[in-house]
């Protein structure tokens, strides 16, 4: 497959809509928005589609909505919270046959305990954590190299 013709859903969860002001001196002064823009410029012959919310429910229909839409290649999800405990958004990438890779800006194992556990990796195609917005660039090549 040509890279052109990759398209790549780059998913993030709850208060990663902060990112910026939130706590700088963990997740850096970049905003989402900038993430975003540095993914575009990184891979200018992948088509990105770009979705954030606060709430659970809405990433779950974001996974499904393109499943149905198809042609999407992967998605590069940074779960936020939820990561820890939201066994409906574990069902949910189960359940697409899209490859979802996990990224994290922040190294989980290095935080509070709470973090060191997530409930999605186990259905993910790989995990990335601890680069900062790199870890999202991390998560496209890693998709890309999967694609072949
Ligand atoms: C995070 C880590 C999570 O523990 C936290 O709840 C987040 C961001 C990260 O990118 O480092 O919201 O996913």
């Amino acid at each position: 497959m040509h890279m052109s013709n990759i398209s790549i859903l780059v998913m993030n969860g709850p208060n990663l809509s902060r990112l910026g002001k939130r706590e700088p001196e963990v997740y850096g002064r970049r905003t989402l928005d900038d993430i975003n823009k540095g993914l575009v410029e990184a891979f200018p012959d992948v088509r990105f589609e770009f979705f954030q919310s606060e709430y659970e429910g809405a990433l779950l229909d974001k996974l499904f909505a393109i499943e149905d839409q198809g042609g999407f290649a992967g998605v590069v999800l940074n779960a936020g919270a939820l990561t820890h405990y939201s066994i409906a958004l574990r069902d949910a990438i189960n359940a697409v046959k899209i490859p979802v890779v996990e990224v994290h800006l922040s190294n989980i194992y290095a935080r509070e305990e709470f973090r060191h556990k997530s409930v999605i990796s186990a259905v993910c195609a790989g995990v990335i954590g601890g680069f900062g917005a790199d870890s999202y660039h991390l998560g496209v090549r890693g998709l890309l190299g999967m694609l072949g």
